[in-house]
């Protein structure tokens, strides 16, 4: 059974810190993404990036944001991570649930996302489909990935 987890969209500056703290813990301690390429100028609260928290009794536990991209009617979902201790519970799905439904109320059509290779199957059960070849970000293989949010 699905643990109790919140997800919130950020609003405020404490939020964002907690949903940077997942990131710092996931990308820079655990995967060691330089901190300038994991912290970027789409890391503040603001009216076109849509971040996410997930949290558990309390403690954050997970996020995800998602930006526009150059595409009109197209998101870019960046930065998923759950920590260590909750992966395999379902709540990278809810996350990414959570995002897609923000992004149908923002009004895109489409998401795209890099995936770590490793993670290309999370997304492709939640029916993303890789698009052209492998390429390096940080030192890790990614794939481009696209899902049309309104498709049956
Ligand atoms: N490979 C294959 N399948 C995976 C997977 C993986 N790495 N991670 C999750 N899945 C599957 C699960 O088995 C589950 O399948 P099911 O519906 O058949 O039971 C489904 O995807 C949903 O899994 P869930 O438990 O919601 O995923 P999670 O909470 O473990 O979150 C990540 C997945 C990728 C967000 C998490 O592993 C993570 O934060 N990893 C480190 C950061 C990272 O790499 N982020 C991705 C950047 S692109």
């Amino acid at each position: 059974m699905l643990k109790p987890y919140v997800i919130y969209p950020v609003k405020t500056e404490a939020a964002l810190q907690a949903a940077l703290s997942v990131r710092r813990t996931v990308f820079i301690e655990e995967q060691a993404v330089p901190e300038e390429l994991e912290i970027d100028e789409y890391d503040s609260i603001s009216s076109t990036t849509l971040h996410m928290i997930a949290y558990l009794n309390e403690q954050p536990v997970g996020t995800g944001r998602v930006r526009p991209y150059t595409e009109q009617g197209t998101g870019k979902a960046e930065r998923v991570a759950v920590l260590a201790s909750e992966r395999g519970s379902g709540l990278g799905r809810l996350i990414m649930q959570t995002m897609e439904e923000a992004a149908r109320r923002q009004g895109y059509t489409t998401l795209r996302l890099n995936a770590q290779c490793h993670a290309q199957a999370f997304y492709e059960k939640l029916g993303y489909q890789p698009v052209g070849d492998v390429f390096d970000e940080a030192g890790i293989p990614h794939i481009t990935m696209t899902k049309n949010l309104y498709a049956r």
